[in-house]
């Protein structure tokens, strides 16, 4: 991608109502932009960015059997008040009404409709288990949607949703699933603690969040060394006094919900002995685009962000100067290097403040002073973005380098 084509230009000013450091950067280094309160463009860079997220989700939810879909987001009033949430869930559900005043809702969550799928399909306990999962929008009015992407009024989720003949089957693929967050938030570079958290009004169980550390959360996390679950302070009791502790922001989110929506929808099925059960049920959450806006909270400096190499929009930033670098561009991509070219006619000191802002974890420049293809091996400038050391290096070398 060259630099000069890419939508939009960086901002040296980050807008005035931004408090946080996430809405900061990632407005002005041009991956989102800010509609309303809460609402969000991904921009070119921003969706590259959730676009990698979602994958490394997306392999890790294959990997223990979950089957990807897509379910609607406009919902009839008549399934949320099978389990009451129509009216329980009044304050962050958005509801609308057509011309002929029949009622919808704008989907906050997806239990709902996926219980309808259940005891539309389920009939024996030959038929589960089965868990699916999707990734969309989600509507939540949010009433301060002050912390950039991380609290959006509309932002995307991944949730996965499994069903279950009895509760021991339910808790081991519970298990599994949590292993499956543990392993994305690894891949994803997080310094994260799984964290036992309330479960809200249907379940007399725990449910575990995922918490990254970082003084940007809302949330505040308590732990012992050597222990394997920290805890939120929501459900801690005892003296803090002998814990750790850390601000923290949630990632994901994880929910055995027991028989609760299978008896309200009456989801049935028939067991080995011919008797009609309810399904145990489990839902599953992470916010792909808060996971970006997280990224961002714990890996930034001064001058900009410093994303990783599994999550960067671009393995490579090649900045050319004094009309320098068209042929390397050419040479990365037919390696298959995914490169952003800085082929602009600013100045120097403009591209590497850029460079710095973007935040690819790979800086390369080419110029005078470096030479060209057709020079001798140590042509090209190679720089990592959380270093300040540079080498000379030939184009092998480069490559070798990055892969
Ligand atoms: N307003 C929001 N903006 C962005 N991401 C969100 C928002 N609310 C929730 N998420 C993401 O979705 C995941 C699951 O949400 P959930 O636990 O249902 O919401 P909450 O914790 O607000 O009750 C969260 O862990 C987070 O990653
Ligand atoms: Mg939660």
């Amino acid at each position: 991608m060259k630099q000069s084509s890419l939508f939009p230009k960086t901002r040296k000013e980050a807008p005035k109502d931004a408090e946080s450091i996430n809405h900061k950067l990632l407005v002005r280094a041009g991956f989102m932009d800010q509609l309303m309160a809460g609402s969000w463009t991904l921009l070119p860079m921003g969706w590259k960015v959730v676009t990698k997220i979602n994958q490394i989700i997306r392999e890790e939810m294959n990997a223990i059997g979950a089957q990807e879909m897509l379910m609607p987001l406009l919902h009839p009033k008549e399934i949320w008040n099978e389990t009451g949430r129509w009216d329980k869930a009044n304050d962050i559900m958005y509801k609308l009404s057509d011309p002929r005043q029949k009622e919808y809702a704008l989907s906050f969550t997806h239990e709902e409709i996926v219980m309808d799928l259940l005891r539309k399909n389920i009939t024996s306990y030959k038929d589960l288990p089965v868990s699916v999962y999707h990734f969309s929008t989600k509507f939540r009015n949010e009433l301060r949607a002050k912390s950039g992407i991380l609290r959006g009024r509309e932002f995307m989720m991944k949730d996965l949703y499994s069903a279950h003949t009895t509760e021991e089957n339910l808790m081991e693929y519970y298990e599994k699933v949590k292993d499956a967050y543990s392993k994305i938030f690894r891949r994803l570079g997080f310094n994260f603690k799984v964290t036992k958290a309330s479960g809200g009004v249907f379940t007399d169980k725990f449910t575990h969040e995922f918490q990254v550390l970082s003084d940007a959360g809302e949330d505040t996390i308590y732990w012992r060394d050597g222990d394997p679950e920290a805890i939120n302070e929501e459900v801690l009791k005892g003296d803090k006094k002998d814990y750790k502790s850390s601000k923290a922001i949630e990632v994901g989110n994880i929910f055995p919900l027991g028989t609760w929506y299978a008896e309200r929808m009456r989801a049935y099925f028939t067991d080995e002995d011919g008797k009609k059960k309810p399904i145990w049920f489990g839902s599953y959450g992470i916010g792909p685009t808060r996971v970006m806006g997280t990224w961002v909270e714990v890996s930034h400096d001064n001058k900009g962000i410093i994303w990783n190499k599994e999550i960067s929009p671009f393995q490579v930033h090649l900045i050319g100067l004094s009309g320098k670098g068209e042929d390397i561009y050419e040479k990365l991509k037919n390696a298959g290097i995914d490169v952003l070219f800085d082929d602009r006619d600013v100045p120097a000191g403009q591209k590497f403040n850029d460079a710095d802002l973007i935040g690819i974890p790979v800086r390369l420049v080419v110029s005078d002073k470096t030479g060209d293809l057709s020079a001798q091996a140590g042509e090209i400038e190679y720089k990592e973005r959380t270093s300040d050391k540079t080498e000379l290096l030939d184009f092998e070398e480069v490559i070798k380098k990055i892969k």
